[in-house]
């Protein structure tokens, strides 16, 4: 039996959401090119999307919102953020971008060379795409237990030392502008890095004097996992083991849309005063001022709040509960998923569900679309979609290893019954699953192309 945390809040605002009818759900997917990004929001019931941005705020957020002081350099609340990110990251050199994208476009623009090469667990689409448009190559080095769905390894956002300690080997210290790692592992189903293996990753990095970036917007739901899966940490506060990990980088870049639950923003930190010079100086060009960074100021006052409520123990029990208890129903009901349940989202196995689909006709588009008509659920395809690209020898397709579709749950916004509904709902698709086709595109720009393509049924 599935177990579901009561919510450490009440509700005191609301805002209506409905279900249009079956024949108005197909209508607006076709218009959309069944792509569930071109869909208007107010045709989509439970909007599983994303967790970027999406989240409530709080009491506390809201009035700070008032509080915010529009100053346009060294405002109040560009204060209050520094100290907060002083004191959450330990980090003194900080700008705010205006989410996290700006900051990997930043650090991209001023670090990668063509033909350079940037490892990670695994890089997100943006820090790709931003790669990638630096002439760049983003390269993953995961453990396999990341592509083994049923893998229960508590920690399966680690980085494969030994592939990373091979690949720096063979490329070269002087063609790796920094090494990152992504905290939760978003492509990888949310999963956490443990504190170990952070270590080790610092100090493979160090050896060879790399510079070591961590991607931090699901900091604190990382720090929680280690608190209540890693030994020795029980006892630490969440806080205190976040504090653990940002002391062993040199710098980290955060969408602030995620663990900080604000609707926008994003942060870059670094230790490097030289390189710290440069991003303001890229900051100014393209942002804002050092002190603002394309924010308004009640935006800057919202994001000090939200990092240290998205700290608080109570909400990251019931948060990560929220998501384990969606993993746990639909695996009772035998709709395979990535195990065990990560943070910020439920990743569906559509490989897995509808084998009679090849990757090249996208079994996560079809199972997104099927989500769509069946229950006004949106969610978003993490596979061929979003990765597939063609080898830059061969030219032939490389599909990724997995076909996924992610349930992104936005942070203190849905409640268990809404989850329920979601999960009736995969079970009436899985009754009639074979009758499910693939799609192809229409329409695919070379660079982050989910966000715009758009489809026809084969
Ligand atoms: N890094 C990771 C790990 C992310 O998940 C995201 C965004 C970004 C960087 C870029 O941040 O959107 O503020 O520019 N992820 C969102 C998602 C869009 O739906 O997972 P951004």
């Amino acid at each position: 039996m599935s177990i579901y945390p009561p919510e450490p809040f009440r509700i005191k605002m609301v805002e209506p959401v409905r279900l249009i009818s079956r024949a108005e759900r197909e209508a607006a997917l076709r218009a959309a090119g069944y792509n569930l990004f071109a869909l208007n929001a107010e045709d989509v019931f439970i909007d599983l999307l994303t967790d970027s941005g999406t989240g409530a705020m709080s009491q506390e957020q809201w009035a700070g919102m008032m509080r915010g002081d529009e100053s346009y350099a060294g405002a109040r609340s560009y204060q209050r953020l520094s100290r907060v990110v002083r004191d959450v990251f330990g980090f003194d050199l900080f700008v705010p971008t205006h989410q996290g994208r700006a900051a990997e476009n930043i650090l991209a623009n001023l670090l990668i060379k063509p033909g350079m090469k940037v490892p990670s667990n695994m890089h997100f689409d943006t820090t790709e795409g931003n790669i990638r448009a630096r002439g760049g190559l983003p390269v993953n080095l995961v453990i396999d237990e990341a592509y083994d769905p049923q893998n229960r390894h508590p920690f399966k956002g680690n980085m494969d030392i030994a592939k990373l300690t091979a690949f720096i080997e063979q490329t070269g210290v002087e063609n790796i502008p920094f090494g990152s790692i992504t905290v939760t592992n978003n492509a990888g189903g949310g999963q956490p890095v443990s504190m170990e293996n952070l270590r080790a990753v610092a100090d493979t990095y160090h050896r060879y004097n790399i510079p070591f970036f961590i991607d931090c917007c699901r900091f604190a739901e990382n720090a929680y996992f280690i608190k209540t899966r890693e030994p020795g940490y029980a006892a630490k506060s969440t806080r205190e083991i976040a504090r653990e990990m940002f002391d062993l980088a040199d710098g980290t870049w955060m969408s602030a849309k995620k663990d900080a639950i604000v609707n926008i923003g994003g942060l870059l930190a670094v230790r490097d005063p030289q390189l710290f010079q440069q991003i303001c100086n890229q900051l100014i060009l393209r942002e804002g001022f050092i002190s603002y960074g394309g924010l308004a100021g009640r935006d800057l006052e919202a994001l000090a709040i939200g990092l240290e409520e998205g700290l608080d123990e109570d909400y990251l029990a019931y948060r990560l509960g929220q998501t384990a208890y969606l993993a746990n129903r639909l695996l009772e009901g035998g709709i395979g998923v990535i195990e065990p349940p990560g943070g910020h989202a439920v990743y569906v196995d559509a490989g897995r569900l509808l084998p009679h689909i090849p990757p090249a006709e996208f079994p996560g588009q079809a199972l997104s679309a099927a989500l769509y008509l069946e229950g006004g659920i949106r969610s978003v395809e993490i596979g061929s979609v979003m990765f597939a690209h063609p080898d830059p020898e061969s030219g032939k397709m490389v599909h990724p290893r997995l076909e996924l579709v992610r349930l992104a749950i936005p942070r203190r916004t849905y409640t268990q019954s809404h989850m329920d509904f979601v999960v009736e709902t995969f079970y009436k698709i899985k009754e009639n699953k074979d009758a499910l086709r693939g799609f192809r595109f229409t329409y695919a720009p070379e660079l982050l192309r989910h966000f715009t393509c758009r489809f026809e049924p084969v």
